[in-house]
């Protein structure tokens, strides 16, 4: 079998992970019959360097013809303020792939709590699976920017919302069998229509599966004070952004953190939570674990690999058990070094 990946390494420490993560699966396709091409593209603000444009069209017909994509991470100083941005790049291709769910999975590790910024045994245990939805909400709205006056819209259609609260339903299915539905329904109107909408398909198709409502500002507190307790965690596009990063830390590092970001069919798109960090690019200092997962995670969803993202997770698993890791994690690896040792084991 032959796989055909569209190599998007991006910004900053984007390049350094994302061919940490090449390496990597070629290393690891060797060992099973899988043969894996990698054709590299532009994209974000290296795109904008090189032709004006953060998605350019080649790059767009490449992945929507490719079995997956794996990126790297976008943006950074130099484009911030300036009129073409990478990160425009980056909404304009998950809305071209319809990639409406994006799943990241955060969990501390035993032996990992010790990493985490809260007491061991509040962060002992942790295994959730925030299910952000990604292609609507306050990112996708109409927007007016003036010099004194600006504004965002936020619009969700019943059936936006019903997409990917099945897979957010799907998943609890196969886990705990919990869902906690995240919005601020207490003021916004979208966050009522999505309720509403969460409720009425729970009442349809999953009564077995344990549903509860949580209010954003909550959520940020409960994550903290007890985050054991959550298992499939919905929510909207900009509350999904915003929670996944706090969640990223109870284990210790944002590098840890991957994701996959899915639509109707098998094709997805895969990247670690974290952007550019440019205050550390250039430095061989960037976690590859984010991305390492988020490869594993390809070979799961788009490829049907499940045993070469089984190989990929035991492997830095077991690096990080025997004290392996980058600076974040308080480890004296480079991302090269921990690279090569999951090379050598996996
Ligand atoms: P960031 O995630 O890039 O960095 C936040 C902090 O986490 C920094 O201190 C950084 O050093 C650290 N960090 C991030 N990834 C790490 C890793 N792999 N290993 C070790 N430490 C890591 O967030 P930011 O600084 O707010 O954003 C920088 C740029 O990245 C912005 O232009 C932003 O738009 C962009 N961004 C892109 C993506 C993406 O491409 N998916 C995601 C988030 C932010
Ligand atoms: C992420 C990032 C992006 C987002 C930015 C870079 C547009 O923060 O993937 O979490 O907000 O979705
Ligand atoms: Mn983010």
């Amino acid at each position: 079998m032959s796989a055909k990946i569209a190599f998007l390494p991006g910004d900053g420490v984007g390049p350094e992970v994302a061919n940490a993560a090449r390496r990597v699966l070629t290393q690891v396709a060797k060992k099973h019959d899988l043969s894996i091409g990698f054709n590299e593209f532009a994209f974000g603000g290296a795109a904008i360097d090189a032709c004006g444009d953060p998605l350019p069209e080649e790059t767009k017909a490449a992945c929507l013809e490719a079995d997956a994509i794996l990126l790297g991470a976008v943006g950074g100083p130099k484009w911030d303020m300036s009129e073409k941005r990478p990160e425009q790049g980056l909404l304009a291709l998950r809305s071209a792939l319809a990639v409406y769910a994006n799943l990241r999975p955060i969990q501390v590790a035993k032996g990992m709590e010790a990493h985490s910024p809260l007491k061991a045994e509040i962060a002992a245990d942790v295994d959730m699976l925030i299910v952000r939805e990604l292609t609507g909400g306050m990112y996708f709205g109409k927007r007016q920017e003036g010099k004194d006056k600006a504004t965002d819209e936020c619009l969700y259609t019943r059936g936006e919302v019903e997409r990917v609260a099945r897979i957010a339903f799907d998943a609890a299915r196969k886990r705990k069998g919990r869902v906690t539905s995240v919005d601020k329904a207490n003021v916004l109107a979208t966050s009522r229509l999505w309720r509403n909408a969460v409720n009425e398909l729970h009442a349809s198709e999953y009564s077995d599966v344990e549903l509860d409502h949580m209010l954003v500002d909550a959520m940020s507190m409960k994550l903290i004070q007890s985050p054991s307790a959550f298992d499939v965690v919905l929510t909207e596009n900009l509350f999904g952004d915003i929670l996944s990063d706090e969640a990223s830390v109870l284990s210790g590092s944002i590098g840890l953190a991957p994701s996959a970001s899915l639509g109707d069919g098998t094709r997805g798109l895969y990247e670690p939570i974290h952007g550019s960090a440019p205050d550390i690019a250039g430095e061989d200092k960037a976690n590859p674990v984010g991305t390492l997962a988020s490869a594993a995670m390809m070979m799961r969803y788009s490829l049907g690999k499940g045993e070469i993202a089984d190989d990929i997770e035991n492997a830095v698993a077991k690096a990080l058990a025997a004290g392996r890791g980058t600076a974040d994690i308080g480890g004296k690896d480079s991302c090269t070094s921990f690279t090569d040792y999951i090379c050598e084991i996996v």
